[in-house]
C-alpha cells in the first residue's frame, strides 16, 4: 500500500515548542477579546469531524470553532452510522473525506490512527484523541487556562494524577508542560502508571532528570508518600547530594483524571486516586489550580466546583476559542502566520520489522508493517512512527556499506540516519543481503 511520507496536521504534543505556544496564547487572546474580526476567516471552508469514539466537548468545541469562523462542518458522530461499521479501513475513509474537507477532525479508538490518517491524504488532519496516545488540542486547552492565570510557566510544579497508563490527555500534557520546563509530579494510581520508554524519551529530549518527593498527601493519593518528580536539570543542584527525599511544599496546578474503563483498565476497591473538600485545605494546595478534561467520576467530587482554585469548567469553556486558534493555524497562516509546528517525523514503512508489537496500535489493525523512527543519540531507541510504541530492535545495518552490526556496537553508532536499516535478527539481514560487520 502506497502511503505519503508526510504527516499534515497536529497529531501529538511533541508538536509543541515554545515560540509556538507563546504565538498561540497571544493568538487565543486576540479571538476572546475581538471574536468579529475573525468570523468569516474560514468563509468558504468544509470542516470534517470524524469522531469514531464518543465525545461531548471535543467535537462540539471543534464544531463550535469553525461555526464561529465561518466555516461549514460535516460531521461522522457516531461509527455505527458510517462505512467504518461495513468494515472500511481508516485509510480508504481518509482518502475519501479528504477530497470532500479543507480540513480533518479525527477521533479513534487506536493509538496512532490521526498520523497514519494524515498519511492517505493531502488534507491536513488533527488529533482529536486517538487511543491511549494523544489529544493535543486538550493540551493546549490545559495549557492555555494555566497561561492566563499564571502567565508563564517558569519555576511552576504541576501533578498529573490518575490513570497514566490509559489516559491521553495526562501523556499529552505532561509532554507539553516538559516544553515548556515545568516540573513534573507523577500521581498514577495503583498499576495506571505509563510505561517507562515514555518517561525516559522526556527525560531524553528535554535534559529533564528523575527524582523522588514527598509529601503526605501523596499517601492518600497513591498509597505512597513518594513520588516521582521530573524535572529540567537546572533546578536540582542543591538537592543532588542529599540523601533524603526532599519534601514538595507546594503544588501550582493539579491535574485529576477519570479510570478510562474503556481500555480496560481497572482499579481496586477505593484505590483510585481523587480529591476530597477536605484535602483541599492542606497548605500543598493553597494555590493549587485544580484540572480536569472531563468528564469526571468520583475522583473530583461536586463539592469543589465552587471552589476558586476549580478551573475544570473554565477549561471546557475555552475549548471553542483554543480550537478556532488551532483551525487558524492550519488554514490560514497567509493572514495570521503563527510559528511552525514541530513535524514529526513520518517514520520509514519497513517490512524488515514485521508488525508493530503494540495490539492497539493502528498499523495492526490496518495490516501495515511498523513504520519506524529512531530517537535518542547516544542510546538510539526504534519507535513505531504511528503509536510511539518501543520496537525490538538487535541489529542495525548501513546501506552504504551493506553491513550489520549489533546495535550496540561503536560501528552501529556510527552510521548516519539516512544510511540506518533496523533488523531484530542477524538471519533477517543476511537475507536482506546484509555481510557481518561484527
Ligand atoms: C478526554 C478524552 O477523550 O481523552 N475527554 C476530553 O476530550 N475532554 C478525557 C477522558 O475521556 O477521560
Amino acid at each position: 500500500m502506497h502511503l505519503l511520507p508526510v504527516m499534515e496536521g497536529l497529531h501529538s504534543s511533541e508538536a509543541l515548542n515554545p515560540p509556538f505556544l507563546q504565538a498561540f496564547f497571544q493568538r487565543v487572546k486576540e479571538l476572546e477579546a475581538r471574536p468579529s474580526e475573525f468570523e468569516d476567516a474560514l468563509h468558504g471552508t468544509v470542516i470534517a469531524t470524524i469522531f469514531s469514539e464518543p465525545s461531548t466537548r471535543t467535537r462540539l468545541s471543534f464544531e463550535a470553532a469553525a461555526h464561529r469562523l465561518g466555516a461549514s462542518v460535516i460531521t461522522m458522530a457516531d461509527s455505527k452510522s458510517s462505512s467504518e461499521s461495513k468494515g472500511e479501513s481508516l485509510v480508504d475513509m481518509a482518502r475519501v473525506v479528504g477530497g470532500y474537507a479543507d480540513l480533518m477532525v479525527l477521533r479513534h479508538p487506536l493509538d496512532g490512527a490521526s498520523r497514519l490518517a494524515s498519511q492517505a491524504t493531502t488534507t491536513p488532519v488533527i488529533n482529536g484523541g486517538d487511543g491511549r496516545l494523544g489529544h493535543p488540542t486538550q493540551t493546549l486547552v490545559d495549557l492555555y487556562i494555566l497561561y492566563r492565570e499564571w502567565g508563564d510557566f517558569a519555576g511552576r510544579t504541576v501533578a498529573v494524577m490518575g490513570d497514566l497508563r490509559n489516559g491521553r490527555t495526562a501523556r499529552s500534557l505532561a509532554w507539553a508542560l516538559a516544553v515548556l520546563g515545568v516540573r513534573i509530579v507523577l500521581l498514577p494510581g495503583v498499576g495506571l502508571d505509563w510505561e517507562a520508554g515514555f518517561e525516559r524519551r522526556i527525560l531524553d529530549r528535554f535534559d529533564y532528570r528523575l527524582r523522588w518527593g514527598k509529601h503526605p498527601l501523596f499517601r492518600d493519593w497513591t498509597g505512597n508518600e513518594e513520588a516521582r518528580v521530573l524535572e529540567p536539570k537546572g533546578l536540582v543542584q542543591k538537592s543532588l547530594f542529599r540523601e533524603e527525599v526532599p519534601e514538595i511544599d507546594r503544588l501550582d496546578a493539579l491535574y485529576l483524571t477519570r479510570l478510562q474503563a474503556e481500555r480496560g483498565a481497572q482499579a481496586g476497591p477505593g484505590s483510585y486516586p481523587g480529591l476530597t473538600s477536605a484535602q483541599m485545605q492542606n497548605p500543598l494546595l493553597a494555590t493549587c489550580k485544580i484540572l480536569h478534561p472531563l468528564p469526571r467520576l468520583d475522583e473530583l467530587p461536586s463539592e469543589i466546583d465552587t471552589d476558586p482554585r476549580a478551573l475544570y469548567f473554565e477549561q471546557a469553556k475555552v475549548g471553542p476559542v483554543v480550537r478556532q486558534a488551532v483551525f487558524l493555524a492550519m488554514l490560514r497562516q497567509d493572514r495570521w502566520s503563527l510559528p511552525h509546528l514541530t513535524p514529526l517525523p513520518a517514520g520509514s514503512p519497513d517490512v524488515q520489522l514485521g508488525l508493530c508489537p503494540n495490539s492497539s496500535c493502528v498499523s495492526r489493525a490496518e495490516g501495515l508493517p511498523a513504520p519506524w523512527r529512531v530517537v535518542g543519540d547516544a542510546r538510539r531507541t526504534f519507535l513505531c512512527a504511528y503509536c510511539d510504541g518501543q520496537l525490538q530492535v538487535e541489529y542495525a545495518g548501513c546501506r552504504s556499506t551493506n553491513k550489520v552490526h549489533a546495535l550496540f556496537s561503536g560501528a552501529a553508532f556510527r552510521i548516519s540516519p539516512e544510511n540506518l536499516q533496523p533488523f531484530l535478527d542477524r538471519d533477517a539481514a543476511e537475507k536482506a543481503g546484509y555481510q557481518w560487520g561484527g
